[in-house]
């Protein structure tokens, strides 16, 4: 009965609740290299609400080098994370490599686990891009999708060709940015492409992209992402707010 009257936790340096959706990250128990128990799954998403989050639309790996999901494989993980949530609202999409299974999964016309409306979050090698990137692009949108590139930030090889983004952007692909990048959680490289990218206002959506605790933590105690952020929000162009799980 005295509890208005506990003394206040200082408050969290970081607070994402005017970013209101994560719609990137690696929640489903057991399908990817994100969170491997059903427990695992339910800390990182009580975290995330500590943070601010109020829903989220999850993305697990198809990359069928690694991690051979289907619609399927993600239902169920779905269902099973679903059953020990009650009042959190949790969607699943998937994080879609650019590989050889991408283009014959286009060409069978099979249908794709989507963001929103016909947006497919994709993404590619860390190493090096694929040769025919922009034709991969376009092969997506002649399907009707509109392909959101994951953490455009994160490919470091583009950081002396800008131009490539320029491009992109100039062919209708969305950016979503990870924001541990704004800390330098991913390297200077990254960190510099992430705020070139909002200079020039190319981003269009943030998340998390949170694979285990150690981002968790990661995320808690990074201030820097929080000035940045907020141009973005500023801006108007983040679609997040809009997005419901
Ligand atoms: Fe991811």
């Amino acid at each position: 009965m005295f509890s208005i009257f506990k003394k206040k936790l200082p408050a969290t340096p970081i607070d994402f609740s005017a970013v209101k959706t994560d719609m990137h990250s690696h929640l489903l128990p057991g399908i990817d290299d994100g969170a491997e128990t059903i427990n695992d799954s339910l800390q990182l998403i009580n975290g995330l609400q500590q943070l601010g989050f109020q829903q989220f639309i999850t993305t697990p790996h198809t990359m069928w080098d690694m991690y051979k999901n289907t619609p399927a494989t993600i239902s169920t993980a779905h269902e099973i994370l679903k059953s020990h949530l009650k009042e959190v609202p949790v969607r699943a999409a998937s994080e879609y490599f650019l590989d050889d299974h991408f283009d014959e999964m286009l060409q069978q016309e099979q249908s794709l686990l989507t963001i929103t409306g016909k947006m497919v979050l994709v993404e590619f090698s860390f190493v090096s891009p694929p040769l025919n990137l922009k034709e991969k692009i376009f092969n997506l949108q002649i399907k009707g999708y509109t392909p959101i590139l994951a953490h455009p930030e994160r490919y470091q090889f583009f950081a002396t060709q800008k131009k490539i983004y320029h491009e992109l952007k100039d062919m209708g692909c969305l950016f979503q940015l990870n924001l541990l990048s704004l800390s330098g959680y991913y390297g200077k490289i990254s960190a510099d492409l992430a705020l070139w990218m909002i200079e020039q206002k190319m981003i269009n959506l943030v998340g998390t992209d949170l694979h285990h605790q150690r981002h968790l933590d990661a995320l808690r105690y990074s201030t820097a992402i929080m000035r940045p952020l907020h141009v973005l929000l500023d801006s108007g162009l983040l679609q997040n707010p809009a997005l419901s799980a």
